[in-house]
């Protein structure tokens, strides 16, 4: 029995039909509809999308019990032998796979993001930051994408940390591939009425192009690697030596498949929303892009910024600790109850689907002072949250982010990179936030590249 401090009373949701139950409205709006629901009717919530039976939980202590203290109870989703959602993607990987496999590769690839590669790592962040920076010359005083540029920038920050190679070829292919195959897997993964894959619909067969794309593109870097010989000491090295220590086997194909296309997805995907919902906040309170853009100049001198130049960068880092707090990339995580459990005194039938109400939890009022309000500061006063649980934008428990140290450099070291040379300023009136695994911008974010005149030093 879990040692739950707080007990829970369950509420249903109302307006559920016979059938569909929630789906109409999950279906439309999934944001707002978690969203609202937990504000009309509390922390522990029960709805249903077609025959599942959803659990919603939006508080720090449920938190605790699902993802932490009872995390041998609470599953994944995914079953390989019947892959649904985000494993017809990403395979078996770290994200979609469970016990002793997951076990496993974790401990091949936690190295990887062992806190003193960082340095190293962020060198060759910056190295791509600039590059890629300076192609935006010709858009100088016009208007771009920023979350279309921040995708594509975080891609390339992926391939060449983990891979040692660039994609910047096949940018636009692979970035039209991830949004079609993720779409797909949240759709098959929230509408019980979606087809299945063998049905040769147009969609399936979209769906079949772009994964046989991405396969290519894997399968591809492996045997690339494999043919040359070179070492690079990156992410691609480790899982091709990787051995199993009872066995002396090594990853299977499918295994590496599945593992290389989960980091390549996980790693910039998220980070790219990250950033293009920062420089939306940025560009809408004017005080604080003033606050940012002084702190860069003043700290970076015009220079390239590095790992270093982070621990002299604190409003920086706050900003983007804010915006992953308003705008968290995955807004909610997923679990299913191995067992019949309780959690804050809620009973839970074994199979019952749990999601963690990451973007409620950040907004809660109960644990933050103006929970609407963009307040960089608050991360730099004492008035950090209260409770621990209620700010988790890489998850929490032994299932939490692998990439937290990567990403929490990458964040705020591009921010600095382009705010020293760029004003970005929004060019488009309405931007709304949509729920697709995670939190983008539904119809991109349209920004004034503005260049900003202070001295700039190149990187040599
Ligand atoms: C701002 C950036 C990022 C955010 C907000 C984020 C968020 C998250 C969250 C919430 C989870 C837990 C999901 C769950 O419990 O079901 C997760 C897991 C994961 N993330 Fe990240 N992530 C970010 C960046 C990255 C990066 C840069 C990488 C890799 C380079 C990465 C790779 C992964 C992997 C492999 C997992 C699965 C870990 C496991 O289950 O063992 N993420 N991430």
């Amino acid at each position: 029995m879990p040692d739950s401090v707080s007990s829970f009373t369950l509420v249903d949701v109302p307006g559920a039909v016979p059938l569909l139950g929630h789906l109409q409205a999950f279906k439309t709006r999934p944001l707002e509809s978690l969203s609202t629901w937990w504000r009309q009717h509390g922390d522990a919530l029960r709805f249903r999308l077609g025959r599942k039976t959803y659990y919603l939980f939006s508080h720090p202590d449920l938190v605790e019990d699902t993802l932490v203290k009872q995390s041998d109870r609470f599953v994944k989703v995914y079953d390989p032998r019947r892959p649904h959602g985000l494993a017809l993607v990403l395979g078996n990987g770290l994200v979609t796979s469970s016990g002793e496999v997951w076990k496993r590769h974790r401990r091949i690839i936690q190295p990887i993001f062992h806190r003193s590669r960082m340095a190293a790592m962020a060198d060759r962040m910056a190295q791509v930051g600039e590059q890629r920076v300076a192609t935006w010359e010709t858009h100088a005083g016009r208007t771009i994408d920023i979350a279309a540029e921040m995708m594509q920038l975080a891609l390339e920050v992926i391939s060449q940390t983990m891979f040692t190679t660039s994609m910047t070829q096949h940018i636009d292919r692979i970035s039209h591939s991830l949004r079609v195959s993720i779409k797909y897997a949240f759709d098959s993964f929230s509408n019980p009425l979606f087809l299945p894959l063998w049905v040769p619909t147009a969609r399936n067969r979209e769906f079949r192009t772009v994964m046989q794309f991405m396969d290519g593109l894997m399968y591809g870097l492996l045997a690339e690697r494999r043919q040359s010989g070179a070492t690079h000491d990156d992410l691609l090295d480790l899982l091709l030596q990787a051995r199993d220590e009872e066995t002396g086997e090594g990853l299977s194909d499918q295994e590496l498949r599945d593992e290389a296309l989960t980091i390549f997805a996980a790693g910039h995907e998220t980070t790219a929303n990250a950033l293009a919902w920062t420089w939306y906040l940025l560009a809408t309170h004017p005080d604080a892009k003033a606050r940012f853009h002084e702190e860069v100049d003043r700290v970076l001198q015009g220079r390239t910024p590095n790992t270093d130049d982070l621990q002299h960068l604190p409003y920086t880092r706050a900003v983007f600790d804010e915006s992953l707090r308003l705008y968290p990339p995955v807004p909610a995580v997923v679990r299913k109850a191995a067992t019949i459990t309780t959690v804050g005194g809620v009973s839970l039938p074994a199979g019952a689907f749990v999601l963690v109400g990451t973007y409620n939890l950040h907004r809660h009022p109960a644990f933050w002072t103006n929970p609407e309000q963009f307040l960089p500061e608050r991360w730099l006063d004492s008035e950090r949250p209260a409770a621990r649980y209620a700010y988790l934008p890489f998850g929490a428990g032994p299932r939490a982010c692998v990439g937290i140290h990567f990403a929490s450099v990458e964040g705020p070291l591009l921010l600095a990179l382009i705010g020293r040379r760029y004003d970005l300023q929004l060019a488009q009136e309405r931007v709304e936030p949509q729920l697709m695994v995670t939190l983008r911008p539904k119809a991109g974010i349209r920004m004034l590249l503005q260049p900003r005149h202070v001295p700039v030093v190149s990187l040599s």
